[in-house]
Formats: C-alpha cells, structure tokens, sequence
C-alpha cells in the first residue's frame, strides 16, 4: 500500500463509513492563537469547539493536518536525522468527537480500522491508559481499561498504566486537556515489547493517541471541567506508513525516496538507512562516516519539508519566535550539507520541488507556492553561508575552551557570542 493509499484509506473510513466531514487541515502557522508558535496537532484549529466558544453544523470530523513539532510545548527538534520516528515536519491523521461519541466510540472505531481494515495482529497491539492523580482528584482511566478488555478483547499484559506525561494530553500551558488512551505496535521477533512500551526500543512503537478531552487548563495549572465531553485523537502518518509498508523506521516509506534520490545526485553521497542504536538523547555518530552522512540526510530531507510548508503557509526566516524556529531549522539543515556532505553553495531551496513532487496532491499549497518558496530559503541559504566558515570557528574554539573546563560548561557568554 503506498502512503497516499493510506492517507485515503483513513479519511474514507472516518467519512464514508462513520459519518464525520472532512475538515482540510489548518495552516501550519496558527491564524488567531497566540498560545502556539505552529500548529501541533489535529485539534488545534476545533479548540474553540472543545472549549464551548463556537458551534459547527458538524459533530464529527476527520482530516490529515498538517503539524510542526519544533520550538514550544512539543519538540522534536533535536531528536531528528537520528531519531526513526520524528519529524519537525508530520502528518496527524485524526478524527474528533464534538460532544458525540466519546471513550466507546473513539475505541471501537481505532480497533476496528487498525485489525478489521488494514489487518494489524492484535496480538502485536499494547495500549495504554491514565493512571490517575489523587491530589488533583482525576481519577484512573479504568473506563478505558475496561473498554480496551470488552471492545477488544486485550488482556491485562496488554493494557498499561502510565502518568501525566504519557497518558494526559494537554496542548500547550493552557487550553483543552484531558486523559489519553495510546495504541503501540509491537515488532519484536517473539512479542516481548510490552515492557518496552514508552522506552526506548525502536521495535515497539505508539502510533495513535486518543484522547479524552474533558477540562480547559489555565495558567495556574488548575484543571476547569469542560461543559461537554470530546474526543481528539491523533495517528503519526509516517508511523502507520511505517508499520503498513512492513519498515523498520519513518525514512524507508515510499514518501521519502525522492529526497534522498535528488540529495545523492547533488552532493553523491548515498542513503544507507542506518540509525544509532538509540532513538533520542544524545545520541551521535561517533568516527562513524557513513552513518553521520545518514543522518544528516534524513535531518536535510525532514528540514525542507519543515521549511516549504511553514514558508507556504506564511512564515518568515527572522530572529524573533516563529522566524527564528524556522530560521533555525534551516541553518541546522544548511549545516549538516556544509559539514557532513560538503554542499559549499545554496542547495536546500532545490528540494522545494521534490516536496511539491512528493505531497502536492494532498496539499496543493505547496506545488502553487513553490516559487516563492524556494525564493525564501535560497536566499536565508546565501546569507547564513556567508557567515557560516567564521561562525563554526568560533563555535569550535568555545567547544574547545569547554572541554578543558572542569565540568565541560559551555560559557554563557561564548553561548551568546
Ligand atoms: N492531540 C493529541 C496528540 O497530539 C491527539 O491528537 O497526540
């Protein structure tokens, strides 16, 4: 099946088989929402919904949404090249309930779409579900344990309990909020990954998040019930891709491939596909050449993606929040030519093409505004190369400074410089 197949298959079995209108995804720069930098989930453009501030003549709704996880509340940012499973740059396939189905609904339609329509093992399958915080009076999510058992027929080893930071989904330091119930795949050879559910084995994987929206989070961290109950739930396109194409990581589906095909003919470096052995932390490539090279053009391929829709949709390289991210962005993956492939002149602005290429028919944005696009980053390119050889000099001789330090600290005021 290939992603655009999928892609399909997941709208057409929210709308055509269970009633919910396609609502296209939002820009990737938010319009009227001062809380977020970019838009970072599927909810995001319903939060006025959720918090009973505005009423459509729908109740249901489903979409892919474009999402940037990079800067703010959820950050990706440093975790990409290396990581197997983040973007700065992804898909959320997602459907929502406003005030219509909630806990009941939003499972059995998960199951059936993942075992019934695309045909995943249950046995492969793990969830997991809020443990609950007596202080702040939410109690365990046993309803959805419950669920899980009855809908699905799981057994306990296959239903986890975890805290605030995996099974409490809030989307930023205010605003819609609630428990989640995720879904993980589990590809170990003998089906042992349940212990390795929100660790670090790239074999055992979450793929959907469905959340419980139920309380509007306010600055002080006091949690308001909401006047209706909703459902938001949110699927890693690349990582459904990922697990239907029979992949081991985000970068081997069919989406990715003429990235890495254009950035070899530019620079003759050759994708390889491999990974550290760990996903996130700090992990690097050591002395190894052929991997630092994987990595960096992963980061350039996830980079130009990042920067072509954000540019679409608005924004501007400057030095001040949403520019600067994105400004950011673009350095790291002009940094990783430079150093790691050797690309000595402007060459990300030429993946803007391979993006309308690749993504195009679904967001037709991108092929209309691939001039200007490209514009943009040629010319953020020019400019951060024509400072780049001094600046690396410098960063080099802070580093080295830092290493001799007792505790390796980096100063501050070399940070700055
Ligand atoms: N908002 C939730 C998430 O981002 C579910 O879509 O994971």
């Amino acid at each position: 099946m290939t992603s655009q197949e999928i892609r399909r298959q997941f709208i057409d079995f929210f709308v055509q088989k269970h009633a919910h209108r396609f609502v296209p995804s939002s820009p990737v720069v938010p319009q009227d929402d001062p809380t977020l930098l970019f838009t970072n989930a599927g909810m995001n453009q319903f939060k006025p919904i959720f918090l009973g501030l505005e009423k459509r003549d729908y109740h249901r709704a489903a979409n892919t949404q474009k999402c940037i996880r990079a800067g703010g509340k959820h950050n990706d940012l440093d975790d990409v090249g290396r990581s197997r499973r983040h973007h700065t740059f992804f898909e959320m396939l997602g459907n929502w309930s406003f005030g219509d189905y909630f806990k009941r609904g939003a499972i059995e339609m998960a199951w059936e779409l993942l075992t019934g329509v695309w045909k995943l093992d249950p046995s492969r399958l793990h969830v997991t579900c809020y443990e609950g915080d007596e202080k702040a009076g939410i109690p365990r999510d046993d309803e959805a344990a419950n669920l899980w058992r009855e809908v699905a027929g799981l057994d306990d080893d296959h239903i986890h309990f975890f805290g605030f930071k995996d099974n409490f989904w809030v989307m930023g330091d205010t605003g819609p909020c609630g428990p989640c119930t995720e879904i993980h795949v589990d590809r170990t050879p003998d089906k042992t990954g349940g212990k390795d559910v929100n660790g670090d084995n790239p074999a055992v994987m979450e793929i959907w998040n469905l959340v419980f929206i139920q309380y509007n989070r306010h600055a002080d961290g006091h949690l308001e019930p909401l006047p209706a109950k909703h459902v938001d739930t949110g699927m890693g396109f690349e990582r459904i891709c990922q697990v239907l194409q029979g992949k081991g990581d985000n970068y081997a589906i069919d989406l990715w491939q003429p990235f890495f095909g254009h950035l070899s003919k530019l620079s003759g470096a050759k994708y390889t596909g491999r990974f550290p052995a760990s996903d996130t932390g700090s992990a690097d490539a050591g002395g190894d050449d052929q991997l630092r090279i994987d990595i960096a053009l992963r980061a350039i391929a996830d980079h130009a993606r990042m920067a072509t829709f954000s540019i679409a949709d608005g924004a501007v390289p400057s030095n001040k929040k949403r520019g600067a991210v994105l400004r950011s962005v673009i350095r790291r993956a002009v940094r990783f030519g430079y150093q790691v492939l050797g690309i000595k002149t402007p060459f990300l602005h030429s993946l803007v093409p391979v993006v309308a290429g690749a993504m195009g028919d679904a967001f037709p944005e991108v092929r209309q505004k691939a001039g200007h696009v490209a514009e943009v980053i040629r010319i953020e390119e020019e400019s951060f190369l024509s400072v780049i050889d001094r600046g690396l000099k410098v960063f080099e001789e802070a580093a080295d400074a830092a290493r001799e330090r007792p505790g390796k600290v980096f100063a501050g005021a070399d940070l700055f410089n």
